[in-house]
């Protein structure tokens, strides 16, 4: 969804610029570019494609100079051209802006400073360039300008901003949209993320809306909106690029989906008070919600059928997009309880922002330490499953799953008993992790001309369906549906037709006898049949074996197969997974 980042030091600007930006291209990855100062001048380069093509095509490290910005693009506003991609400038070329966010009164501000500016763009962002370029005439520094443009601005922005005026310092400011400073003993920094950051960097802070930063080689100063200085708290980074690599995997989905037994493992390492606590607070509230979009949505699913079994407490679960038109029954006796791996998509910050000004408490179950919804909730769980980096959520989905099994044991009171069958149920993953390889790239290369799937399953498996429907159209572009089995007769079944694959997961559980019945329905239209069972049945035209285990369970171990299913389908169908078209990992913009 855009990453941006700026530096200023004593080190050559650009190979630093390089690097972070490929460590923030989950953000976004069809334009990339960078600008840095040198003599006495911007000096830009940016084109459309992924990271590694504009800086082979441009060189993009040999720009001269000790300070930049950088950005690599998710388009929202305006085609994937050249034009388009950031930074971007005023008429004078004297100032650089990067952006990540949407300008909502961009059509406005644009038709005033069209009589006097020259547009090269048709993105909302280049605005901002050109109103600098107006109120730089009249400020006595770049961030005094910085605070009167941002006045003028509706919308939400992360912003890194540079002046060949004053080549000495970048100004950065925030609304909606997190940014993170960085200090290093060589130069300072200011990104999206922290994971952005060279392993050099020993302390960052994270900016609050409204707040505006001036960073200079040896010092970062803060300020309000009306521009009085404040001071802010550095801590240590809890990850960095270093983290992330690939290790010896072709890609970094199918290691996040080899990480999902040890993604169970350090979700469970909580402070047991906090969970008791939190379970407490979940039953006495008279009105649970889950939030969340995409896979967490799915996780949160998962989370209403173990309230619902485990200690018989209902709740529901709003698409967080959807969450402001339930606004009317959101008050101090609701208990939010928004899902995110990342912690910052723009939709759940929304919902999780309105539901505590109508006075709910929020819970939040995030991975990303200090990102924006971990710092705004009352209570917070982290998901301790390290940095993902595939765009598709996968290792996250287990760890998530885990922290939902471990707050409905608490809530009825088996905490410990439940820690001790989460620690089976990882050794279980693992184990099972190399007697399906083989089975499932087959499958996924013998389907690979197929365009329609369609996921079934009952009960707490449904969530596990959509998921994995989900997780095949990001990474391999085949539609897939995913719907509780019993559903399908209530019209999808109208598309079933030869050779149309069905994926059933169907573990032999309660539901088991009466999920056959459908998948019976769906063979005798011709479906070609992949059961996930732990029990073979001749209805199958395909088995993935999983263990046999107490039902409610099922979900961290059905969830595998699918994840590869999708994972190998993309390589079959020569997609890259990491990076589906169109998508991107972070999604700040609603
Ligand atoms: C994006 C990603 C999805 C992810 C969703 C929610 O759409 O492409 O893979 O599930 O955001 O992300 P979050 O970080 O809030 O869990």
């Amino acid at each position: 969804m855009c990453g941006l980042i700026g530096y200023c030091g004593e080190e050559p600007a650009a190979p630093l610029l390089v690097k972070a930006l490929q460590h923030l291209e989950y953000r976004g990855y069809d334009s990339a570019g960078i600008a840095t100062i040198a003599d006495g001048r911007v000096q830009l380069k940016k084109d459309v494609g992924k990271l590694g093509e504009v800086r082979q095509k441009h060189q993009l490290d040999d720009l001269p100079g000790t300070i930049g910005v950088g950005h690599v693009r998710w388009a929202t506003h305006g085609g994937v051209t050249q034009a388009n991609a950031h930074p971007h400038t005023d008429c004078t070329k004297k100032v650089a802006v990067v952006h990540n966010g949407i300008i909502q009164n961009h059509r406005e501000l644009r038709s005033r400073l069209e009589a006097k500016h020259a547009f090269v763009s048709e993105t909302d962002t280049e605005v901002i360039p050109h109103l600098l370029e107006e109120h730089l005439t009249t400020s006595n520094s770049l961030e005094q300008a910085v605070l009167k443009t941002t006045r003028e601005l509706e919308g939400s922005y992360a912003l890194v901003i540079m002046s060949s005026q004053e080549p000495e310092k970048l100004v950065a400011t925030c609304k909606d949209n997190p940014l993170v400073v960085g200090k290093s003993r060589k130069g300072n920094f200011i990104a999206s993320d922290d994971l952005a950051f060279p392993e050099s960097v020993t302390q960052i802070a994270f900016m609050e809306d409204d707040e505006t930063a001036v960073v200079v080689k040896d010092n970062i100063s803060f300020f309000t909106n009306d521009g009085h200085r404040i001071e802010k708290k550095f801590i240590e980074p809890s990850w960095n690029s270093g983290e992330v690599s690939k290790q010896n995997y072709p890609h970094f989905m199918l290691k996040e989906i080899m990480e999902n037994s040890q993604s169970i493992r350090g979700a469970m390492v909580q402070d047991k008070k906090l969970i008791t606590h939190m379970a407490m607070d979940i039953l006495r509230a008279k009105q649970i919600i889950f939030t969340a979009c995409g896979t967490s949505r799915y996780a949160a699913l998962v989370g209403r059928y173990l309230f619902s079994k485990l200690a018989g407490k209902f709740s529901d679960v709003i698409i967080s997009s959807e969450f402001h038109y339930f606004s009317d029954s959101i008050d101090k006796n609701t208990l939010v309880i928004a899902l995110s791996q990342s912690g910052e998509t723009a939709d759940v910050m929304d919902g999780a922002k309105l539901a505590k000004k109508k006075g709910a408490k929020i819970f939040s179950l995030v991975n990303r330490n200090n990102s924006s919804l971990a710092r705004m909730s009352d209570r917070v769980l982290y998901l301790n499953c390290g940095a993902e980096i595939g765009v598709a959520a996968t290792k996250s989905f287990s760890s998530q799953l885990t922290l939902l099994y471990m707050l409905a044991f608490a809530m009825s009171n088996r905490l410990d008993e439940g820690l001790e069958k989460l620690n089976e149920v990882s050794i279980m993953v693992e184990k099972n992790f190399s007697k399906n390889g083989k089975n499932i790239e087959e499958l996924a290369w013998r389907t690979k001309d197929k365009n329609d799937f369609y996921y079934i399953a009952r009960g707490i498996n449904f969530a596990i369906a959509s998921e994995g429907a989900l997780k095949l159209k990001e990474v391999s572009y085949a539609h897939a549906e995913g719907m509780p089995a019993g559903e399908l007769k209530h019209g999808t079944l109208a598309l079933i037709e030869e050779g149309v694959p069905v994926i059933a997961i169907c573990p032999s559980d309660h539901t088991l006898k009466e999920t056959l019945s459908n998948i019976e329905e769906t063979r005798a239209r011709g479906a070609f049949i992949v059961g996930i069972s732990d029990q073979y049945n001749p209805i199958f035209h395909e088995w993935i074996e999983i263990p046999s285990i107490e039902y409610i369970y099922y979900p961290l171990l059905t969830i595998v197969p699918l994840q590869l299913l999708a994972y190998h389908s993309a390589i079959a169908r020569g997609k890259d997974p990491d990076k589906p078209r169109n998508l991107a990992k972070s999604v700040t913009v609603k």
